[in-house]
């Protein structure tokens, strides 16, 4: 592995990991000696059995708390904004959200305009937030998104139908309760998209231009887990230790990303999310190929380690046999995953085209990328994944 001696940093929050780790959230109520809580999630979870255990823990501690359910998913500004009103108005004074990325992105959001004021979307980009929010408790329950222990909140600006990137540390949850129970009812497609996030997450951090040593380690071992378990994941019978290992793999990923932040696949898949509104999970899944087989060329070595990661075979193989095995083995993931591709997009043309490319040149994931990347060469990609139907 080459080591960079550039200056870099790392943040991360405070982490329990381990089954039944939700339960923990009392203990931290009293930590934080809050007497009013906001819970931010969506509609669907409330009536699971392990929310109900963390709804019962949280009764022990406080005599009121209050509820913020309307979050979507791929977060609108206006969610946000409605979830920062209640906030304040409620007098709340800590923030746990519980779900997957969506409602933690928008507890990030609720989080900012509550104690800064304005609008969500006068801070996008880095460092643009003053004043660290409420204390935020994060509980996530797909494997994935890894928004409970990053620096990045992303939400949908609906008036431009684009996804806007905030990154800063005034993001980065004080608390993350890694438990693996309630993954155990996430269907096998919502796993398969959110574990595909992860391993791109991971892959993308590694050959990020702002890689460090520390999230070096944290990608590697992302790349592992997650290929080696993801298959499994997805099976109707799998254990709680699988997805033990998908929570860890998608830890590992979320620190690497979070420290040395994105590319190209993230920047084109926030333009398509926002204006198209697709998954993001699947949107990774797609143009995670097509990004490899564009980069390939500025990080050969790195990549070369990435296959080797995914149990891909590279000894005296030339560079581009590396990529083709390479490509072939993510295609064959993401096929047995059953993660197909888009049907064609309706209306899809040039004036389309041109502004989904020109939202991702505009994307803070692009600076990292290893390879500099024109709006036609970004055009051209779109216009592959999104006008040909793939198998
Ligand atoms: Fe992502």
């Amino acid at each position: 592995m080459d080591i960079t001696m550039e200056l870099r940093k790392f943040v991360a929050p405070e982490i329990i990991t381990g089954i039944d780790a939700r339960l923990m959230i009392g203990r931290y109520i009293l930590h934080f000696a809050s007497k009013k809580p906001m819970i931010v999630t969506d509609k669907n979870l409330p009536s699971l059995p392990w929310f109900i255990n963390i709804m019962e823990e949280i009764n022990k501690c406080v005599s009121e708390y209050c509820i913020f359910d309307q979050v979507t998913s791929n977060p609108r500004d206006y969610e946000v904004m409605q979830g920062a009103e209640k906030f304040v108005s409620e007098k709340c004074d800590l923030i746990i959200a519980i779900g997957g990325g969506s409602p933690i992105d928008c507890a990030k959001g609720i989080s900012i305009v509550s104690t800064n004021g304005g609008d969500i979307l006068e801070y996008e980009g880095v460092d643009e937030i003053n004043l660290p929010g409420p204390p935020l408790i994060c509980i996530p329950t797909t494997a994935g998104a890894s928004a409970d222990v990053s620096q990045f909140a992303i939400i949908c600006d609906t008036s431009n139908k684009v996804k806007k990137a905030i990154i800063s540390k005034k993001v980065v949850p004080d608390l993350a309760l890694l438990d693996a129970v309630p993954l155990m009812t996430m269907d096998s497609y919502l796993t398969a998209c959110t574990g595909m996030d992860a391993l791109t997450h991971a892959i993308e951090a590694y050959v990020s231009n702002a890689h460090s040593y520390l999230a070096n380690v944290h990608a590697l071992e992302a790349i592992r887990m997650i290929s080696n378990n993801i298959e499994e994941a997805v099976k109707p019978n799998r254990s709680v230790y699988t997805m033990y290992k998908m929570m860890l793999g998608s830890l590992q990923a979320g620190l690497a990303f979070s420290n040395a932040s994105l590319g190209l696949v993230h920047a084109m898949a926030h333009s398509m999310g926002g204006l198209l509104d697709l998954p993001h999970g699947e949107c990774n899944s797609i143009l995670l190929e097509q990004v490899i087989e564009f980069n390939f060329d500025a990080v050969v070595e790195r990549y070369t380690t990435i296959a080797e990661k995914m149990n891909v075979e590279t000894k005296n193989l030339d560079q581009n046999q590396i990529k083709d095995r390479l490509l072939e083995k993510i295609r064959t993931l993401r096929t047995h995953l059953e993660i197909s591709s888009f049907e064609e997009v309706e209306g899809l043309d040039g004036e389309i085209l041109d502004k989904l490319a020109q939202e991702a040149m505009e994307d803070p994931c692009i600076v990292t990328n290893p390879k500099n990347v024109s709006k036609e060469e970004i055009k051209e990609i779109f216009g592959r994944v999104l006008q040909r139907k793939q198998t």
